[in-house]
């Protein structure tokens, strides 16, 4: 649906109209995970703040997932599926390398003549989504677009490999964006390339296709460095903050709310205290999920939401890195239409 013409006057603000979330049945513990591989529930909830993830059944493929949390979010907007204009899905773990994602959804959503596409920044994906969504709201091209974070680590994560596998869960957030006087105020995208090494995996693209040989070397799985991780995590979380702020005219005061991606609660921690932020003005439910890369921060918004966090005007700030290195932020004003 077009609603401006080539000749538009008038810019939008993006505004996001219905959030949903899909997260798996099936809990997985510490406790759990102390007997498939040499850790503990102490070391895990010290360390990271994790206590327990949800993990897909093995029949289920991030499409699933992001289906269910698309068509919440569909119903929580009051927009049907054939009135979207474009479907994003950022993800890492896709049902295939190809047909998009995205593809998969607009079918099963019954989204037809919806553009479709998959887009990739890690655990910054959902807000590169929004970002791009934004853009085509903002300027008019379009009035209703799907923004999915979804992401099923449980299928590259290994699982006998203590240093990662705590880490990570599945979930899938949606957000229905569209044009409004109030809502999108400023992102901020980056990225550093030559922290390709810290956090990627290796196999199953161009450079090393799947082999016997690429499986035994167990290289279809994330790999990690996890201290430069750490330290260029709580270093950009801020940094990004702070510049998304600035670009929207506002200072580090104005923020009602923090909504961080959830990686690990002592990166959020120091990234809250170097804002200046209070505990209750940061959203945080690592300790339920764990790191669930791109739809982290949709389904921490989502709970932030329908939690009674959020009310009418005001200033919430989204930031997030992941794998590239990337690192991305969005300063909106909630919910004025
Ligand atoms: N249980 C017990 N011991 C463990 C475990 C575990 N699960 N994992 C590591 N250890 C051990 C290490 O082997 C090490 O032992 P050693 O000293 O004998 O060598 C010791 O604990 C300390 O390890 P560190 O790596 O120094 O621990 P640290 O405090 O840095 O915490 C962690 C590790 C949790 C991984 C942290 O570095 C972190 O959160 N990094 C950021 C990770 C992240 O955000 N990744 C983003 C992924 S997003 C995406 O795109 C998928």
């Amino acid at each position: 649906m077009l609603i401006v013409g080539t000749t538009a006057s008038r810019r939008y603000r993006t505004a996001i109209m219905g959030l949903g979330v899909a997260i798996p049945e099936k809990v997985v513990t510490n406790h759990d995970l102390a007997r498939m591989v040499d850790t503990s529930h102490e070391w895990i909830v010290t360390r990271t703040g994790i206590v327990e993830r949800r993990l897909a059944a093995d029949a289920e493929a991030a499409s699933d997932y992001a289906v269910v949390a698309a068509r919440r979010a569909l119903e929580k907007a009051g927009v049907e599926a054939r009135e979207l204009d474009l479907i994003i899905v950022a993800t890492v773990t896709p049902d295939m390398p190809f047909p998009s994602t995205a593809c998969l959804v607009q079918h099963a959503l019954g989204a037809v003549g919806a553009a479709a596409f998959d887009l990739q920044a890690g655990c910054t994906g959902f807000l590169y989504a929004l970002a791009v969504a934004d853009q085509f709201i903002a300027g008019g091209r379009y009035s209703r677009v799907l923004v999915i974070g979804v992401e099923l680590l449980s299928r590259i994560t290994d699982w006998t490999d203590r240093n990662t596998c705590v880490l990570f869960g599945d979930a899938a957030g949606a957000a229905v964006v569209g044009p409004a006087e109030e809502g999108i105020m400023a992102v901020h995208l980056g990225a550093d390339g030559s922290g390709s090494h810290l956090l990627y995996q290796p196999a199953g693209g161009s450079r090393l296709p799947a082999s016997h040989r690429t499986v035994e070397r167990r290289q279809h799985y994330i790999h990690m460095n996890g201290n430069e991780v750490f330290k260029f995590a709580v270093k950009v979380m801020t940094q990004a903050s702070l510049a998304v702020i600035r670009k929207a005219g506002l200072s580090r005061q104005d923020v009602d709310l923090l909504i961080p991606h959830q990686a690990n609660k002592r990166i959020i921690d120091a990234s809250a205290k170097r804002l200046g932020l209070r505990e209750d003005q940061v959203y945080v439910n690592i300790d339920r999920y764990g790191n669930t890369s791109s739809a982290s921060v949709p389904v921490a918004l989502y709970e932030a939401v329908e939690g009674g966090m959020v009310r009418e005007g005001d200033i919430v700030l989204l930031v997030a890195f992941g794998a590239g290195l990337t690192w991305g932020s969005c300063v909106l004003r909630w919910g004025v239409q």
